[in-house]
């Protein structure tokens, strides 16, 4: 035990299983960089105090370089008694510059401030890329809503055809959905980037330290104002898997949809290979994995969510080791979101569309509503045009014959208001250009929204 760090009272050593336990090193390694900054920045500012010499600091300086070098390259040689990045960091330190000046570095400092340290510089560097990410989705969403404007499909409630629309107010649906989940990114990344570095073990730091000039050297846009807090405050890993889980219901629903879309039933849209598996067994198959697996892993990622709040819920204020356990979840939370990302984006880039399937599945059903409208426009009120549409379609279940197909003077024997200009109700594309309000489905409101898009997130 005199070999571990903290080995000053204890007599024996751990056990072999709870050495495993307490390791965090096999994960936390990857903050090895965002450590020695920390490390780097502290020892400035300890330098700054009169605590460390001016040679003190440059040995430590240049001894931290050297260990960062060998994480980078791979040369790093982890021992036994390496408990995370932060041990293993230090002891090695101290190998390379000597023990009475390596032993100075962790002056009034603790781990605890350390590990939220270092997963906060971690977290807002994958933030930034996550931001990349989903604004390419929209993007790609975006700007094949511009090219394929012309395309009409059935729009759905209930998963039943309901009124025709514009693929395109489809795309831009899900595109919506996306860009208010990339405000509330940018929301979240806001509260991250705030330093807990010089708030001690829980109490503060004795020795005065430039917490200010700490936050600036790092890169944080602020401080956090107390210590008890700081090291034990994990709201920026909640915030994260918050919005992560929150993108995932989103992009599991898109998905979804394309899932249904490429059935042979639907044939709407037809992935590209690369996003697609075949069977083992049955050689006509071709399956959307990617959308199931994007599907899929949402609930992985909601489950890191349920699953660091029942962690954190019981606990006494400020750290504990049980905060250890919220960075497993906050790594895997991160790459699984960013990845789906990349693969919806591939997906959605390089689908093809049939539009010929897409307008076939139209259905002149789909237009009842608009005799609905049409007497409206002729000064009935809408209940009783509802009704009256209500006994065209009626008639048409009756004849056997889809609605299109009943001729004018049927439709006149309904309700004499349905004048000659009836049968231009039939005609999707008018349907579609009369849903022209802010919002709507028509070309003009359709570009409208790609605007809008375009304006408020790029
Ligand atoms: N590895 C720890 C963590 O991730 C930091 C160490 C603090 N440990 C302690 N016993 N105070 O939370």
């Amino acid at each position: 035990a005199e070999n571990m760090l903290w080995g000053g009272r204890f007599t024996q050593g751990l056990d072999p299983i709870m050495e495993q336990y307490n390791a965090s090193l096999p994960y936390d390694r990857i903050f090895y960089a965002q450590d020695i900054a920390g490390s780097i920045a502290f020892a400035r500012a300890n330098h700054k105090n009169g605590i460390l010499t001016a040679d003190e600091f440059a040995a430590i300086e240049k001894g931290l370089a050297q260990v960062k070098e060998e994480w980078a390259n791979g040369t790093f040689e982890v021992k036994a008694n390496d408990e995370d990045i932060h041990t293993a960091n230090e002891r090695r330190l101290s190998e390379i510059i000597g023990k009475d000046i390596g032993g100075k570095l962790h002056t009034g400092r603790s781990r605890n401030e350390q590990v939220a340290t270092d997963m906060r510089m971690w977290l807002r560097e994958e933030l930034k890329k996550l931001e990349g990410y989903l604004q390419d989705l929209i993007k790609v969403a975006v700007a094949r809503a511009d090219k394929e404007i012309h395309v009409l499909m059935p729009g759905y409630t209930h998963l039943q055809k309901a009124q025709p629309v514009r693929w395109s107010h489809w795309l831009l649906s899900h595109a919506t959905a996306f860009s208010a989940e990339l405000e509330r990114l940018r929301e979240v990344a806001k509260r991250v980037n705030r330093s807990p570095l010089g708030c001690g073990a829980l109490a503060g730091n004795p020795f005065n330290i430039d917490r200010e000039a700490m936050a600036k050297e790092l890169g944080f846009e602020g401080l956090l104002y107390n210590s008890l807090n700081a090291v034990g405050d994990r709201d920026f890993v909640f915030e994260t898997l918050q919005w992560g889980s929150s993108f995932m219901l989103k992009i599991s629903r898109w998905a979804e949809d394309l899932i249904i879309y490429s059935s042979l039933e639907f044939g709407f849209v037809r992935l590209a290979d690369a996003y697609s598996t075949g069977s083992s067994l049955m050689p006509q198959k071709k399956n959307a994995d990617s959308l199931e697996l994007i599907r899929g892993k949402s609930g992985r990622a909601f489950g890191h969510m349920a699953g660091l709040y029942c962690t954190i819920k019981g606990l006494p204020t400020t750290y504990n080791k049980d905060l250890q356990e919220s960075v497993e979840p906050l790594l895997d939370h991160v790459k699984t979101v960013g990845d789906s990302m990349l693969i919806a984006t591939g997906v959605l880039s390089t689908l093809t569309i049939n539009a010929e399937k897409m307008r076939a599945a139209l259905a002149p059903e789909m237009l009842a509503t608009e005799f609905a409208d049409y007497l409206v426009r002729k000064g009935v009120p809408f209940r009783e045009g509802h009704h009256i549409s209500g006994r065209v379609v009626a008639l048409a279940e009756d004849k056997g014959v889809p609605m299109d197909q009943l001729s004018l003077e049927q439709l006149k024997a309904v309700d004499s208001r349905l004048g000659d200009d009836v049968l231009e109700c039939l005609d999707y594309e008018r349907a579609v250009e009369l849903k022209s309000a802010t919002g709507g489905t028509s070309k003009s409101a359709v570009r409208e929204q790609i605007e809008i898009l375009k304006k408020t997130l790029f």
